[in-house]
């Protein structure tokens, strides 16, 4: 499908000159290194000790002099110990679990939820929602940003806002067809999942009323893109986000363009750095995203450490610049004899393979002193024994050639693989 960018409906900020932008971006971003230093002990302290102080934020760039935010200072100050305003100012807050040690917390002011809804809300647009559209939720609500993030932005366009959260995935499809909604705001694996089920039920996906889906909170390849639009008719975008910056609605895909997400620069600052001797990177090259929050209050971020790779693109349909899709954390990447290993690499090469499903699952052990990999995948429907051999060698040998790492494959019947009501967890690791 084709899309006329709506520029009318756009803010003059998206549409703004180099130039506006940047004079923006450092009266903002001197605001907040001030007002972090001056609130946040824990950052302060770090100034100190590498000798700056908000006085030597002259330019943008200057921005490389200051330290580093990591998500252990979050662990390290929790709960709420890099919270840089009275806790009577706190309206909101959220937490990401994390597979180990604490929640890492995240607080917001009123402003701070006022911003996130008009930046949620900027996202839907771009992803060609508008207020006459009925949105349905599927990102868990609570703790995580997914879900309450969705719902004030799309509430805040003026959409009609269907809370369904994750899970009950019968329930999902039933209320799409009954209610009808335009858009849908789920993870990509999630969607999946929910597809599946659709079929279950005897119904034809790419006759459901949805047309547009705003996709994020975990990686996913433009193969699993094409596979999702094919399967349900619709306009896949990429929504992006983290909750130590907010949330969602960090950067958002624009619709008419589909070229990676658009970072809404006037509130998020993005770096690529060295993620080894965190040198900065020019535009183009691949490394970690870093963000400087530029209107956070409650907890504003300088130079906060994602460890999301990817690289910064020119700007294409906003005066912003996009990034690329993110291969991969720098935590999830395996080490697999030498080779780096991402799962995105992986499902790239399973949906080349007529036959193979997009339901994968990586488990990483050991073998002797060396780390092993095996690849468990679903096929699109129930095989002999013999077709199943086949698939097997040939999605080893593919990702032998393409990717030069020796791996056990099984490929198992539709069902085989966990399915996912959120993120999916894409690797398992049996390591001793
Ligand atoms: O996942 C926020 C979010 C919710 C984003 C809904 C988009 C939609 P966290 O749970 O803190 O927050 O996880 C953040 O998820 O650092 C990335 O590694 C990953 N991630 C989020 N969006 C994308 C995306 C939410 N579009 C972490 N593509 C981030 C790839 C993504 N990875």
């Amino acid at each position: 499908m084709s899309h006329k960018p709506d520029t009318a409906s756009l803010e003059p900020i998206e549409k703004a000159s180099a130039d506006e932008l940047q004079s923006l971006q450092l009266e903002r971003m001197q605001h907040s290194v001030r007002h972090t230093y001056a609130n946040v002990a824990p950052y302060r302290a770090k100034c100190e000790a590498s000798g700056v102080t908000p006085d030597d934020l002259q330019s943008l760039a200057d921005i490389a002099k200051f330290p580093f935010s990591y998500k252990s200072d979050l662990r390290d100050n929790y709960p709420f110990g890099l919270t840089a305003v009275p806790m009577e100012d706190v309206v909101r807050i959220h937490a990401s679990s994390g597979t180990t040690g604490k929640s890492t917390v995240v607080t917001y002011t009123r402003d701070d939820i006022d911003h996130w809804a008009n930046l949620v809300a900027r996202c839907i647009r771009a992803s060609g929602g508008t207020h006459k559209d009925m949105l349905h939720v599927a990102y868990g609500y609570g703790l995580f940003t997914g879900g309450l993030g969705a719902h004030y932005g799309a509430e805040r366009l003026g959409c009609t806002v269907v809370p369904m959260g994750g899970g009950q995935t019968a329930k999902q499809v039933q209320l799409i067809q009954d209610f009808k909604p335009r858009i849908i705001m789920i993870t990509p694996s999630y969607m999946l999942n929910v597809i599946d089920e659709m079929e279950r039920q005897g119904m034809d996906p790419r006759q459901s009323s949805l047309e547009i889906g705003i996709f994020g909170a975990e990686p996913w390849t433009n193969s699993m893109r094409g596979e999702i639009e094919n399967r349900l008719g619709i306009d896949a975008v990429d929504i992006y986000g983290l909750s130590e910056v907010g949330g969602p609605g960090v950067a958002n895909e624009c619709i008419e363009s589909k070229d990676g997400p658009t970072i809404w620069e006037d509130h998020f600052y993005p770096e690529i750095i060295n993620p080894e001797t965190g040198e900065v990177l020019p535009d183009g090259e691949y490394g970690e995203l870093v963000f400087t929050t530029l209107t956070r209050e409650a907890m504003p971020m300088i130079r906060y450490r994602t460890r999301d790779l990817t690289r910064l693109l020119p700007p294409s349909s906003r005066s912003m610049r996009r990034m690329d899709k993110i291969t991969g954390r720098s935590d999830d990447m395996l080490i697999i004899r030498g080779v780096n290993v991402f799962p995105s690499q992986i499902e790239e090469i399973v949906l080349t393979i007529d036959g193979l499903a997009p339901h994968y699952q990586l488990t990483v052990d050991k073998d002797g002193p060396m780390d092993s990999l095996s690849v468990r995948v679903e096929s699109r429907s129930v095989l002999e024994a013999g077709s199943v051999k086949t698939l097997e060698n040939e999605l080893q040998q593919h990702i032998k050639s393409l990717m030069g790492v020796s791996t056990t494959v099984n490929v198992v019947p539709p069902g085989g693989v966990e399915r996912s009501e959120g993120k999916a967890k894409r690797v398992l690791d049996k390591r001793p």
